[in-house]
């Protein structure tokens, strides 16, 4: 089931998220539905504050965005209750969009390599070190669950030069090919 994504302007976005308890019920359905979501929306990944879920909760999938032939170098993840336990290595700049931010991008400086736990729909447990692209996605839907967003970062010049872009955003002024909500009432 596609579920509507919640634009900038939306508190839930705004929120630290909490962890999932472990009786919640049918979590492999709202991965299932979190990847649905996702996919119909050309994303690489998707936080539960994006589907108005305040929950420590994230989907990603960046097979699809290696270079020809290094596909096996992506990875399909759903990530339950991840903790960043450490982010090493020279901070490099890349170009980052989102879901709930829709015709904004903008460079963002962020270490290579992260060390996360975390676990999988069906409660087991991880802990593992991701790196370049992979650690790039997991650090940018982990901030979704710690209420962070990519334009925090932007630099001053540049975060001067889509302010007024965001409010438009944030007024759901933008055309949006996908299902998308935006907090319209102040
Ligand atoms: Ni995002």
């Amino acid at each position: 089931m596609i579920l509507p994504i919640f634009g900038y302007g939306y508190p839930v976005l705004r929120k630290v998220a909490d962890d999932i308890e472990d009786d919640f019920e049918n979590l492999p359905k709202l991965v299932e539905d979190m990847f649905e979501t996702m996919y119909a929306a050309d994303g690489v990944g998707l936080a539960g504050p994006q589907v108005g879920k305040s929950l420590r909760i994230f989907v990603v999938d960046t097979i699809q965005s290696m270079e020809k032939g290094e596909e096996d170098k992506g990875i399909k993840k759903a990530f339950i209750n991840a903790k960043i336990t450490a982010e090493t290595g020279k901070a490099w700049d890349y170009e980052e969009g989102c879901l709930s931010i829709p015709s904004i991008r903008g460079d963002v400086t962020r270490k290579p390599q992260i060390r996360i736990t975390y676990f999988d729909e069906n409660w087991k447990k991880y802990d593992e070190i991701y790196e370049g692209l992979n650690a790039r996605v997991i650090q940018h839907e982990y901030d979704h669950i710690e209420g962070k967003l990519f334009v925090d970062y932007l630099k001053p010049i540049k975060k001067r030069m889509v302010k007024r872009k965001l409010e438009k955003v944030r007024q759901g002024l933008i055309e949006v090919d996908y299902k998308i909500k935006f907090n319209t009432k102040r």
